[in-house]
């Protein structure tokens, strides 16, 4: 298989992920782990540090776990109830595609998944942790699932839709971000961390086209596709994420834990700041060689504290790694110090940038690549064989009558690259 990335672009068109079946099982985090990382992230009370407010943020808030999974079962939402609109993202099993909900109006994210590609590449527990995840997820810079149903060969995850554009969209452009601009997304990225990892949830995704902008310039973070749960302890094995961003621990196969979000978030920050991940190499392997030994280097207009707080978050050992020991650390760099993490998480900061939208369904910052494929439906053919394949998903919901074709792009998850490496 094919070493070389064809650019800095997309990952586009990547041999087939192979599958990760490590650690111990995966329940739905419990209700009590989830009051725990609200307690613990800040989010219950509206206060990041303990400074006791109770106010929460003035948008409305993200539905509960339990109520995805009601508000499917109860109304029965399917696919008939969304009209489609426009192909908003091409992932590792399908599209996205904007969607509009007939009854009120509203302008969602439609990820649809294959069920025969999500078997056939072993995603199975990775797709079904996703949205498990989800569900269960309710903060102000992570995406809302707001519902969730299947037919006999597709999965359906119906989002909020978030129009600002992908980090990935601003990036590509050849650009970079101000260290004002890098520093407010890495901080409430950072927020966005604290909570999953308060669930013992790790992420290990974390990359710019996972990145989105809502209307107002606050970051989302979307695509759970490769998170774990459960996770208490430095014991993952699964060679799992995105080239650029993978820590050296996960490239020399020793177990990880959560110390792995921290790595790429200093690798995402280095990128905002100076335009290219620090180990950046067309090559795959050079660039593994890279982050596994090369000498971090830093642009010449890349100030004292951003140099010091990605130093940190880019130690190769996770132990000594900032963030090893809680978002805290990471918080508290003097990089940080200018942004006050209670008001951030209350939306009280003002975003440095506002992306230009004109309304809910305006899919100008989307990529032309994607918006001009058709977000067209075929009806699901009759097929016998299926009954097993949708046995075997019957708890991520519901069925509905047609189904929408796509091909594989994007591929984050990448086991079998790394067997067949020396
Ligand atoms: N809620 C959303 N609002 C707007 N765009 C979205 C939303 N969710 C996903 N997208 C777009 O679709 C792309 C693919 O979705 P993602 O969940 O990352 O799938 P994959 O796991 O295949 O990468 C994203 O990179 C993003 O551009
Ligand atoms: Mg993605």
């Amino acid at each position: 298989m094919g070493n070389e990335s064809s650019s800095r672009k997309r990952f586009s068109k990547k041999p087939s992920a192979g599958g990760s079946k490590s650690g111990s099982g995966y329940s739905v985090s419990s209700v009590s782990s989830k009051k725990a990382a609200k307690e613990a992230s800040g989010w219950a009370t509206g206060s990041a540090s303990g400074s006791g407010k109770k106010e929460r943020p003035k948008e409305k808030r993200s539905l509960v776990m339990s109520q995805v999974a009601e508000n499917s079962a109860k109304k029965k939402v399917g696919l008939d109830d969304f009209v489609l609109m426009t192909v908003v993202g091409k992932g590792s099993f399908g599209k996205v595609i904007q969607v509009k909900k007939k009854d009120s109006g509203k302008v969602y994210a439609m990820k649809v998944l294959k069920k025969e590609q999500v078997l056939k590449r072993k995603q199975f527990e990775h797709t079904m942790a996703e949205r498990r995840i989800l569900e269960e997820i309710d903060h102000p810079f992570i995406v809302s699932l707001r519902f969730a149903f299947q037919t006999t060969q597709k999965l359906y995850m119906i989002f909020d839709y978030f129009n600002g554009g992908e980090l990935f969209h601003y990036l590509s452009k050849g650009g970079r971000f101000s260290e004002e601009r890098a520093r407010f997304y890495a901080a409430e990225i950072a927020l966005g961390l604290e909570h999953v990892h308060a669930m013992n949830i790790i992420y290990r995704d974390l990359k710019p086209e996972n990145l989105l902008l809502d209307a107002d310039g606050h970051i989302r973070i979307t695509d759970f596709g490769l998170s774990k749960e459960n996770v208490t302890d430095d014991n993952v094995r699964s060679f799992c994420g995105t080239p650029e961003y993978l820590a050296p621990e996960v490239l020399k196969r020793q177990t990880y834990g959560k110390a792995v979000d921290w790595w790429s978030l200093g690798t995402l920050l280095y990128e905002m700041i100076s335009g290219l991940p620090p180990f950046y190499d067309r090559n795959r392997d050079r660039m593994y060689k890279k982050i596994l030994g090369a000498e971090l280097r830093f642009p010449s207009h890349m100030n004292p504290e951003a140099r010091s707080i990605c130093r940190g978050m880019l130690q190769r050992d996770p132990l000594q790694r900032l963030g090893y020991r809680g978002a805290q650390e990471v918080k508290s760099h003097p990089f940080f110090a200018p942004l006050d993490f209670d008001a951030l998480l209350l939306k009280k900061i003002d975003p440095p940038f506002k992306p230009v939208v004109a309304d809910s369904e305006d899919t100008r910052n989307v990529d032309k690549s994607f918006t001009s494929i058709p977000a067209a439906v075929t009806p699901t053919p009759v097929d016998g064989t299926l009954s097993k394949v949708t046995e075997d998903f019957k708890d991520f919901t519901y069925t509905a009558t047609n189904v929408l074709d796509g091909e594989s792009y994007r591929v984050s998850c990448i086991d079998d690259e790394f067997d067949n490496r020396k």
